[in-house]
């Protein structure tokens, strides 16, 4: 028998309160993988991500990771099993500096050497933030926030590492930026489920990708067959 995908989503609804959003979702992420989740406003891709850290109420339907059910656990656990989530807006610590921001996010981490060597690691993977490791986080530009919120979430050492929408709001420049450093961290053999407005660009990178409509999946496929799609270039990919 195969091993079970690292994630996997089988007919999930959920709901805020009385309204359900996410109808019969389903979703796999293999090991070493970057999958895109991509759709159009509103189409319920952070819910997605939020029902599986215990964010939204799930209805029916489980989430597995490594094959291990964690459907609705709380939401504080989500370290524990590996998963790091990286949310929307890029919230950090804004008066202090990279380098305790990033202290911040081995807190399950007792040892403080353990917790320094941590540190010095993510900061070798992002020499840009190792200038800067003094520097107040509010400081920093947009895209070295993000640089910092993704780096901050990898001291956990997830399993799995969720990031909504992580080029939201950046220049063109620190764009290019981030999506290079997600692949960085493919190769080194992180795998990370993404979901992302730039949605061309996230196919770009991702192996695979789950196209997502009013809260149903709605193409699901190998990345460059959805870039090579007429249907989905046509209505998600602006026409391009
Ligand atoms: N806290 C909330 N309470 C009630 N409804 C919500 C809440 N958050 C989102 N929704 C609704 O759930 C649906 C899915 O929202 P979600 O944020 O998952 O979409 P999305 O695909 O991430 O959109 P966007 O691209 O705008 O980020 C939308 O109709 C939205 O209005
Ligand atoms: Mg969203």
């Amino acid at each position: 028998m195969s091993a079970p995908p690292l994630l996997h989503l089988q007919q999930l609804d959920a709901s805020y309160g009385p309204i359900q959003v996410l109808f019969s979702v389903q979703l796999e992420v293999q090991p070493g993988e970057i999958v895109a989740l991509i759709g159009p406003n509103g189409a319920g891709k952070s819910t997605v991500i939020k029902s599986i850290i215990g964010l939204v109420r799930v209805l029916r339907g489980q989430i597995r990771l490594a094959g291990r059910e964690i459907t609705g656990m709380a939401t504080h656990h989500a370290p524990l099993h590996g998963i790091g989530y990286v949310p929307q807006g890029r919230i950090l610590f804004a008066r202090m500096t990279v380098r305790e921001n990033l202290e911040m996010g081995a807190f399950l981490q007792q040892d403080p050497r353990e917790r320094r060597r941590l540190v010095e690691e993510v900061l070798d993977q992002f020499p840009q933030l190792a200038a800067r490791a003094q520097v107040l986080a509010g400081h920093l530009s947009g895209g070295e926030q993000q640089m910092l919120a993704i780096g901050r979430s990898l001291m956990m050492r997830p399993k799995l590492l969720m990031l909504d929408e992580p080029s939201l709001g950046l220049s063109p420049k620190y764009v290019d930026q981030i999506f290079a450093q997600l692949l960085v961290l493919r190769d080194q053999g992180h795998t990370l489920l993404m979901v992302e407005q730039n949605a061309a660009r996230a196919l770009e990178i991702a192996d695979r990708g789950y196209v997502l409509e009013l809260g149903r999946n709605r193409f699901a496929d190998r990345a460059s067959a959805l870039l090579e799609n007429e249907a989905v270039r046509r209505l998600y990919l602006g026409g391009v």
